[in-house]
């Protein structure tokens, strides 16, 4: 039995859409299991009790969170230690997501596990709050944080970048100095059924995941928005798509400060043994950009 919260944001849509069939899930929405409040989620978990938590539940609002501060904590750092402790209670394993904004950017090569944290935003700092609290109330807990997510879902880059060009936006100014991995949803799902589906075999603490398979250079917004209108002229030649202006953080002020730099080191992951000789080297050799023509197909399919 397999405890989901967060079923309908975009990863969680995207796991519910590839947990293996034999698996109990109960994917309970957010009206029926707030993680910020506390007795709640003890009952629901002791009630249940689950074999696993996988927590895809998060506040996701970047900028939002800026003026939203107690909404941001209540969710992504109380929220994430109460479903913690409620799986100590019952001796549950816990899967919980994290983010890349943990880091404040000023690195000059991908972000390992092991390097310093000090997120630049409410999100980063709630979300680093909550690893923190997750690890502790609950040491054999497993991390992964992700970046720049992306899918068939919810609200994501891809998504906004096609709605405006659907809105006739003829020149587009998107932000060319902040690199990182994008991540299709469907893919860290993989990896996290992977590592939910061994989690004896798999020595708890943080990991990172992304879309980079193996490419070593990161991209910027603005390369990311190219590779979309590259797709989506394939699906539609016949459409004119926006004209990109690459554009500097500093043209483009946005509440909440990105980290410039926020690629992700996979080699921890790579390292991770399954079981029989298994690994995860065929799911991190998978890239953000071979999964984006399918996504954006899609996400044009349904206009
Ligand atoms: N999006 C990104 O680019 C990105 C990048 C790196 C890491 N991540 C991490 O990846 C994870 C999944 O992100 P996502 O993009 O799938 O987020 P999302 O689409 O915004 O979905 C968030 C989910 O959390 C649920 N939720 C919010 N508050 C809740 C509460 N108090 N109680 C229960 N459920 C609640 C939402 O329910 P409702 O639909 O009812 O609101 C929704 O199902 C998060 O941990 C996020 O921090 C995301």
């Amino acid at each position: 039995m397999v405890l989901l919260t967060g079923g309908s944001g975009q990863l969680g849509r995207c796991l519910l859409d590839r947990m293996p069939s034999a698996w109990q899930v109960v994917a309970p929405s957010r009206h029926d299991l707030d993680i910020s409040n506390a007795p709640a989620v003890h009952s629901v978990v002791q009630a249940l009790r689950p074999a696993l938590i996988i927590n895809a539940a998060a506040y996701t609002g970047v900028d939002q969170a800026e003026d939203d501060v107690e909404a941001a904590y209540d969710i992504n750092a109380h929220g994430a230690q109460n479903l913690a402790q409620a799986a100590a209670r019952v001796d549950a394993g816990m899967l919980h997501v994290s983010t890349d904004y943990v880091f404040d950017g000023s690195a000059d090569r991908p972000y390992t596990e092991t390097d310093a944290t000090e997120p630049l935003n409410i999100y980063g700092r709630s979300k680093l709050e909550g690893e923190t609290a997750v690890l502790q109330a609950l040491p054999q807990a497993v991390i992964v944080r992700s970046s720049w997510l992306f899918s068939e879902y919810g609200q994501n880059f891809v998504r906004t970048m096609l709605r405006l060009a659907a809105n006739g936006v003829g020149q587009l100014r998107v932000v060319d100095d902040q690199l990182g991995f994008p991540t299709y949803g469907g893919d860290l799902a993989d990896v996290l059924i992977a590592l939910a589906s061994h989690m004896p075999n798999v020595a708890p603490g943080v990991y990172h995941y992304c879309g980079a398979g193996d490419e070593t250079r990161p991209v910027s917004w603005c390369e990311f928005a190219q590779a979309v209108f590259n797709c989506a002229g394939q699906v539609s030649p016949s459409l004119q798509w926006p004209v990109l202006l690459p554009v500097s953080s500093s043209d483009y002020p946005t509440a909440a400060t990105r980290p410039v730099f926020s690629a992700l080191s996979c080699k921890k992951l790579a390292s991770v043994e399954l079981g029989n000789g298994q690994g995860l080297s065929p799911l991190l050799h998978r890239t953000w950009r071979a999964a984006l023509p399918r996504v954006v197909r899609q996400l044009l399919a349904r206009r």
